[in-house]
């Protein structure tokens, strides 16, 4: 079973996930993925690296057959978070084929609302931890020591894409390519709205409240 997570870039996505994997969902981040490619150097890795660099989608089939990677492997009573994906009408269309080919249902979509100037703060104060994944903000939610991950002490950097206007590249893509996705789940009954222009306790506690029934 599966619930997805979708909104803008920067909307909070990743930090809320940690709700959700609280109650025992696999986060599954297809930008997480796709960045631990670009380090080891893999071949699928070098291609989507120029185009994440300029905030554009690596190519459908690509994260799709990642995707499918995963849940075949999964032993069938795993529940999975999906954050990233799907963020296209093909990539959606193809998730419901997977799902239900592998005998999965979709519970839910939690769609995180938040306006471009409060994402274009977010994404230019985010450091991430290139060891662990950890993120943080350098003023709405800094690490404990200067700029040292908490876990273990590693170096913070900010993303690639993160500049500016790649970020609003990316707020442009989303609205075209990704946008669409909320009146496809809305016809299926499935979208839980959430306020993510509020403070991280707050989304997080919305999240929670929204999914009681579900999870
Ligand atoms: P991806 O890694 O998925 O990036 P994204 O969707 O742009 O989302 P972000 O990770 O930037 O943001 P988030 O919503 O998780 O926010 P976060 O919690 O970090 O994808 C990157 C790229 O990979 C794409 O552009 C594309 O090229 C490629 N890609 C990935 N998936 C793909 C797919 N399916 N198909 C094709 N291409 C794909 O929060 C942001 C910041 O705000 C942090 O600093 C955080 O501390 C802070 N913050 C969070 N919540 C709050 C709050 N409530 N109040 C204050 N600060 C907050
Ligand atoms: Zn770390």
């Amino acid at each position: 079973n599966a619930v997805i997570l979708l909104g803008p870039p920067g909307a909070g996505k990743g930090t809320v996930a940690e709700v959700l994997v609280g109650q025992g969902y696999k986060h599954i981040s297809t930008g997480q993925l796709l960045r631990e490619q670009i380090a080891r150097r893999t071949v699928l890795g070098i291609q989507a690296e120029k185009l994440m660099e300029q905030g554009r989608f690596v190519p459908d089939d690509v994260v799709v057959g990642m995707i499918r990677n995963l849940l075949e492997k999964a032993d069938g009573t795993q529940k999975f978070l999906f954050d990233g994906f799907p963020r296209t009408l093909p990539q959606a269309k193809s998730l419901d084929k997977l799902l239900s080919e592998l005998e999965g249902t979709l519970e839910s979509v939690v769609l995180l609302d938040c306006p471009d100037d409060v994402i274009i703060k977010r994404l230019s104060g985010r450091r991430t931890c290139d060891k662990c994944g950890a993120v943080y903000h350098i003023a709405f939610n800094p690490p404990s020591h200067g700029d040292r991950c908490d876990v273990e002490g590693c170096k913070l950097v900010q993303r690639a894409d993160d500049r500016e206007e790649t970020v609003r590249n990316r707020l442009k893509v989303y609205e075209q390519q990704t946008a669409p996705l909320i009146s496809y789940y809305e016809a299926k009954s499935l979208v839980e709205h959430i306020d993510a222009n509020q403070s991280i306790e707050a989304v997080r506690n919305d999240v929670n409240e929204r999914l009681v029934g579900v999870a």
